[in-house]
């Protein structure tokens, strides 16, 4: 192997905990629910589950295998395996990373400021009105926002020169519980509001009426965006998978915490979002409008809705560790870039790009009347990576492991060498990845063409 030695995660424990740590994020608390309400609740949330279990899973699983087989970054990991005309995926990879950490490090931003206005006691007594007025300012300043997005990118910076394993694993280890506790609390507040049963209806009662042809192709990029799949954010990972770990079961595990997670995020704001008289279809905003009225009259609300915002910005900031971690890695390992210097460099092309993605939404500027495909930056960049290149992404690791890798080799390295008895599941595994997974995904993408009629 060409690099020194490599680190990896101490224990199954944290393999799980650091996997989950960059799965769940604003994904799952942020974009989740926005989504889902703006693509008719119940009948889109089912085809998300079906996307994540047909072929969200399975990509997963495959991008472990590539990683750990390799100990290689997202672009070296190809080469390694001697297949370098996929380099590509890799190279894909990289672009992704980057266009979604344009876009995400700007949200990440409005939620560590969040914190900071909670702790104030901005959110004290506030009307569905004015909190919606304090989420439009937020934005629409978009000075003060960049000024937020860039500490947002100083902190990731810092974590990562601080190396994978002390900064990674000692931060997702103790957060993800705390947080699940917090929106379980949140989610019992909100049951209790007058009129929750109609929100709880609306994110869990199937009707297929709202889903059009574009909403299934953003259910399956939803899907990839909130697994980290399709740009070799789990190749990177897997590469520091411990060799006892049970990959498929690691896959499993993670897929359901995660879906988990959205859904008690889904829980805890469409009650209030019904309750407060909101409409589901408000956008990026939802989260920020909605959860400071659950807490404002609530016991502690202060309190609590500062550790909300707290807790989210620590899934916000493990999330986008694993982004970075693409483009670093493969500058590392690949450009033998000293570590410290690629992070720089990465924040710094994040940074300028960031700011485009910060200044075209917050509308009456320059910046936003300029449209790409009719899209200002921050919705070109969110489209581009989550509805097209991840998938695609996604599309061309099926077909590696499908068709171009011996099945053997596969199948011996998801046993863990025959050490780990799970031929049922691995049989499950090769059949979906070869004729289920593939072909979704160029269904879905034709679909959405219009190729099977309007
Ligand atoms: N999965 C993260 C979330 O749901 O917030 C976002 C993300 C992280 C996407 C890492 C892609 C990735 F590689």
């Amino acid at each position: 192997m060409q690099n020194k030695k490599r680190e990896t995660f101490s224990s199954g424990l944290a393999v799980f905990f650091a996997t989950l740590g960059s799965a769940v994020g604003l994904g799952n608390i942020w974009r989740f629910p926005y989504i889902t309400g703006m693509n008719g609740g119940g009948g889109f949330l089912f085809i998300y589950i079906l996307c994540m279990l047909l072929v969200g899973i399975p990509i997963m699983i495959s991008e472990f295998y590539i990683g750990r087989k390799t100990r290689s970054n997202a672009v070296g990991a190809f080469r390694k395996l001697n297949k370098d005309n996929f380099k590509f995926i890799g190279l894909m990879g990289v672009v992704s990373a980057f266009l979604i950490m344009f876009f995400y490090s700007g949200v990440a931003g409005w939620v560590y400021s969040y914190v900071f206005k909670s702790l104030m006691g901005t959110f004290k007594g506030v009307t569905p009105k004015q909190a919606e007025n304090l989420f439009t300012s937020t934005i629409s300043n978009y000075g003060t926002a960049y000024l937020w997005q860039v500490i947002v990118i100083v902190v990731v910076s810092t974590i990562l020169i601080m190396g994978v394993k002390n900064g990674i694993e000692k931060v997702t280890k103790t957060l993800m519980p705390i947080l699940f506790i917090l929106i379980i609390l949140i989610d019992i507040r909100a049951i209790t509001l007058s009129n929750s049963f109609e929100g709880l209806k609306f994110l869990f009662k199937i009707d297929f009426s709202k889903v059009t042809k574009a909403s299934i192709l953003v259910a399956l990029g939803l899907a990839f965006f909130k697994l980290s799949i399709g740009m070799g954010t789990m190749i990177t990972y897997g590469s520091y998978f411990t060799e006892d770990n049970d990959m498929p079961q690691t896959a499993l595990k993670v897929a359901f915490s995660d879906l988990l997670v959205s859904l008690l995020a889904g829980v805890a704001i469409f009650p209030a979002v019904f309750s407060f008289n909101m409409e589901p279809t408000a956008g990026p905003g939802l989260l920020f409008m909605t959860i400071p009225l659950v807490f404002s009259k609530m016991p502690f609300g202060r309190v609590l809705l500062t550790l909300f915002f707290l807790l989210t910005s620590f899934a916000a900031t493990t999330a986008m560790i694993s982004l970075v971690e693409v483009p670093v890695a493969y500058l590392a390992e690949e450009k033998k870039m000293d570590r410290k210097k690629a992070v720089i460099l990465t924040a710094i092309i994040i940074l300028l790009f960031g700011f485009l993605a910060t200044a075209s939404i917050a509308g009456d500027n320059f910046i936003a009347s300029i449209k790409l495909f009719g899209k200002n930056f921050f919705d070109f960049f969110d489209f581009i990576s989550s509805n097209i290149l991840l998938p695609l992404g996604g599309l061309f690791i099926t077909i590696f492991i499908g068709y171009v890798v011996k099945k053997e080799d596969v199948l011996n390295e998801l046993s863990n060498n025959g050490r780990i008895n799970n031929k049922n599941i691995l049989n499950a595994f090769v059949f979906v990845v070869k004729y289920v997974a593939p072909i979704l995904v160029v269904v879905i993408f034709l679909n959405s063409l219009g190729v099977f009629g309007k």
